[in-house]
């Protein structure tokens, strides 16, 4: 990997120090294993295609990165996390996106990474497959008030932006989504304008627990979930988790993002997981967990406060929403 010199010291949580906190260290659930929850993985159709990672990505086991989950806490089976999806390009009705999407072309693919950077490169499948990856089990939870827990596939995205060497003005992150018309269905009635665009913090964005995804169940990612490759920040909505990304920018400015375009009395930029803040149209108190009947608490930032909170000291979590 080459050097991050160029990034603020301020905004590097070193991986050892990270992975050395006390509350990973505590951990004793290893849940997010494939060997743990292969029981799980039930192929599901109409779904496109997955193949196994096997040698393709180079993945290594972190027992230590494991997310701790509560002991009544388990993870949503392939089915549930493969067939229950917002992807509004192809579809808005979640149960249909999967069918919508079969078809969709996800190799070749490319990721352009430029802007604010010393080493603009445009990263091809097997570019991001060589980047050491991780498996990671992660709550995602909607604005919209339902949530999972998922086994990714992944790798921190710092690793990608070191190796770009962001330039000491970059202060943001941007995203786009892959954007045709003519193999996205649902283009014109998404509601919102496309290609779909998405935007973090840089500390925000090289903080470890921010994954770009490859698969999900020591799979690649079927095209409903984003394939080949999307966001994951397990402490924000599941709306930041930007799928089939395309193009990675830094800048300096705060990026326009899709649903603050589309509704900003909604939707603000940061949003975080926070039970006290609520929606105008659904509770961020509670959630209903796939696959379960009573509704569960909410946690302050999706249960990642001790890991991210020290991102938004000082901030007014109301206004900055
Ligand atoms: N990315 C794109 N390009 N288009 C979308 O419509 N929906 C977002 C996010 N990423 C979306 C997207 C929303 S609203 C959510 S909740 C999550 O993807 C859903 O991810 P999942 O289907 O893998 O659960």
């Amino acid at each position: 990997m080459s050097g991050n010199s160029h990034i603020p010291s301020s905004e590097i949580t070193p991986e050892a120090t990270f992975l050395n906190r006390r509350f990973f260290m505590k951990s004793s659930i290893w849940a997010g294993s494939t060997l743990a929850t292969a029981g799980l993985y039930n192929a599901f159709t109409p779904s496109s295609e997955v193949k196994d990672i096997g040698t393709a990505i180079v993945t290594i086991k972190e027992p230590s990165m494991e997310t701790v989950l509560a002991a009544d806490e388990k993870v949503n089976t392939f089915k549930e996390i493969a067939s229950y999806n917002n992807f509004y390009e192809f579809s808005t009705d979640k149960s249909s996106v999967a069918l919508a999407a079969i078809g969709f072309v996800t190799d070749p693919w490319s990721v352009q990474v430029g802007g604010l950077v010393q080493k603009p490169r445009t990263f091809d499948l097997s570019d991001l497959h060589k980047i050491e990856s991780v498996e990671r089990t992660y709550r995602f939870r909607c604005v919209e008030g339902w949530s999972m827990v998922i086994p990714w596939v992944g790798f921190p995205l710092s690793r990608l932006l070191s190796m770009v060497e962001p330039m000491s003005s970059a202060t943001h992150v941007a995203f786009e989504t892959y954007y045709d018309i003519k193999q996205m269905p649902n283009s014109d009635s998404a509601g919102f304008d496309l290609p779909y665009v998405e935007g973090l913090r840089l500390d925000e964005a090289m903080h470890p627990l921010t994954l770009m995804a490859t698969g999900l169940y020591g799979k690649t990612l079927p095209n409903q979930n984003g394939a080949p490759i999307r966001l994951v920040v397990p402490w924000k909505y599941g709306f930041k988790s930007i799928k089939s990304v395309v193009k990675i920018t830094l800048t300096d400015k705060e990026p326009p993002t899709t649903w603050n375009i589309a509704n900003a009395r909604e939707y603000g930029f940061y949003s975080n997981v926070n039970p006290a803040v609520s929606h105008p149209r659904w509770t961020q108190a509670n959630e209903r967990r796939i696959g379960e009947g009573a509704r569960r608490e909410t946690l302050m930032f999706n249960g990642y406060a001790e890991q991210v909170a020290h991102l938004y000291k000082g901030m007014d979590l109301e206004k900055y929403f």
